[in-house]
């Protein structure tokens, strides 16, 4: 089915108490990957891109690939940009077709943050796209950041309702304890925090760093108020590991499909794991919706 937007399924995930996966992806295993698992789990998904990987694959291309292979699905797809940092961004992939944009101006102060996410939701939501910023900081695990400084970075919740007065924004990216691309899987949310923003803020809360967090504080989220969960780092490196392991076993092996494929399904099982964890199995079925991709497809790339 064609592409979906992402503010009456934030909305369903919040009234459910379910979040919805948003994986990062940069090729078309990717894109496959995600999407197929979603269609065998009957889960709603986001694919996000990120302008890194509009960089490395071009925004047309992804767009294309990203359109097809939900054409393919009868599961709703999403089409995110992740982490948009500035507002041409935002205009070119709403231009291409995305359904949900993101602007993150955490590395600006509180009013240059709130200027120019009003603008960009301004622009947005005359064509009836949604958008997400973030406030507070979600910090990047190559920083070696310490916990004192990730305390520091985490969103208030008397600011993040003044922010969403000004902005207008549809879903907030909040800094509640997670860091982005970890590897390890043993950051604690600050849950007694997001308790509090949700007490006073009631659009969609949005997880970011969502890699290196405990999956059981990830849940203990969902319950109090996160519905959309990103993650890139762990399906990185799933894909990377088997891809490489693949290699060693046989490195004579020169057909490049035989590499790629358990990389593939490397991502399709971490993908699955996480749809485990967001209550979202089966909260993706649209009644009449068919599935163009076919068993076969799945599983043979002959
Ligand atoms: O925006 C993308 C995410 O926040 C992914 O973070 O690589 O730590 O999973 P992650
Ligand atoms: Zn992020």
């Amino acid at each position: 089915m064609p592409l979906v937007n992402s503010k009456e399924w934030l909305l369903k995930a919040q009234a459910e108490k379910f979040a919805i996966g948003a994986f990062n992806a940069n090729n078309m295993e990717f894109v496959e990957a995600i999407i197929e698992t979603a269609e065998e789990e009957k889960a709603p998904v986001i694919i996000q891109v990120s302008q890194g990987a509009i960089k490395y694959a071009g925004l047309e291309m992804s767009t294309a690939i990203v359109k097809a292979a939900a054409e393919l699905a009868s599961v709703p797809v999403i089409l995110h940009l992740d982490h948009g940092t500035d507002y041409l961004q935002n205009v070119r992939c709403l231009r291409a077709g995305f359904t949900s944009l993101m602007f993150d101006g955490s590395a600006l102060s509180f009013e240059e943050n709130v200027k120019m996410t009003a603008k960009i939701t301004e622009m947005s939501h005359a064509c009836g796209i949604p958008v997400e910023a973030e406030l507070g900081k979600v910090l990047q695990s190559a920083d070696k950041v310490s916990p004192e400084q990730v305390e520091k970075a985490m969103t208030q919740p008397d600011e993040a309702v003044k922010f969403i007065e000004l902005t207008k924004i549809d879903s907030l990216a909040v800094a509640i304890g997670s860091v982005h691309a970890m590897k390890d899987r043993t950051a604690k949310l600050d849950i007694p925090r997001l308790k509090r923003i949700r007490q006073v803020v009631n659009i969609p809360l949005v997880l970011h760093g969502s890699s290196g967090v405990d999956p059981a504080s990830i849940i203990e989220g969902i319950a109090n108020g996160l519905c959309k969960i990103n993650v890139a780092t762990q399906l990185s490196v799933s894909f990377v590991e088997a891809v490489g392991a693949t290699y060693n076993k046989n490195p004579a092996e020169k057909d490049m499909r035989k590499i790629l494929l358990p990389g593939k399904n490397a991502v399709k099982d971490r993908v699955r794991e996480y749809i485990g964890y967001f209550g979202c199995k089966g909260k993706g079925i649209i009644a009449g919706a068919k599935s163009g991709i076919t068993a076969s497809e799945i599983k043979h790339h002959e």
